[in-house]
């Protein structure tokens, strides 16, 4: 894979393979998301949710991409205006804080960021998700699996990551395998999410 945020490097983001491995779509859906939905995508990168989000929510929902690269941001910018895509809306972020109020999501993504932040900011990214998520509502979280044979600091187990969103008070209902893509080494990774669930407010007390 090339330097990040380059052309390529995009292009990987948005790959053929990666979607049929694990089609957006199906994973929004899976999620809960559906006409009328507002929905948070947490490290938009260049869009991989954000765009098919906008197509499942249609006209009266709300796609907020939120990220800290202005660069993606206008990469999904533009694709959106060139798509004809009125309802996204993108959003700037700083560290682990999103400028977007209390439970305006009824579907929050984070998808491939958890394991990019440093150890100490995961829980601060988790608690945000939960306090973007409105009681009720879902998070969604698509991670990369640690390779085997290598110690890649940075990847998260699914069980660590489930962790991460139990503490935060996000239960895990849902965890599934995704597949194996190829990168640009030759080598294959694997993909997994999670589906977890803001309590309503009874549920909490
Ligand atoms: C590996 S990309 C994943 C992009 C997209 N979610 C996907 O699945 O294709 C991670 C993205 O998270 C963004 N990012 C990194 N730290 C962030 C933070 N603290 N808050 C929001 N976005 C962040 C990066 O700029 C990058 O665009």
């Amino acid at each position: 894979m090339g330097q990040r945020y380059d052309d390529a490097w995009i292009a990987a983001m948005l790959s053929a393979e990666r979607a049929a491995l694990a089609p957006p779509e199906a994973l929004l859906t899976g999620a809960g998301a559906g006409p009328g939905s507002t929905v948070v995508d947490v490290g938009c990168g260049p869009g991989f949710f954000t765009l098919p989000a906008a197509h499942l929510i249609g006209p009266t929902g709300r796609v907020y991409a939120v990220d800290t690269e202005a660069r993606m941001l206008s990469y999904v910018a533009d694709e959106a205006t060139r798509r004809n895509l009125t309802t996204i809306t993108p959003v700037l972020a700083q560290d682990t804080d999103v400028p977007l109020p209390d439970a305006c999501a009824d579907l929050v993504v984070c998808a491939l960021l958890l394991h990019d932040l440093p150890i100490a900011e995961r829980r601060r990214m988790t608690e945000e998700l939960r306090r973007l998520c409105r009681p009720g509502g879902a998070v969604l979280v698509v991670e990369w699996l640690p390779r085997p044979a290598e110690a890649r600091w940075n990847r998260l187990a699914p069980a660590q990551t489930m962790e991460l969103l139990v503490k935060a008070g996000l239960p895990v209902w849902d965890q599934a395998y995704l597949g194996e893509l190829s990168g640009a080494d030759g080598e294959h990774d694997g993909m997994y999410r999670l589906m977890a669930r803001r309590p309503l407010a009874a549920e909490d007390a």
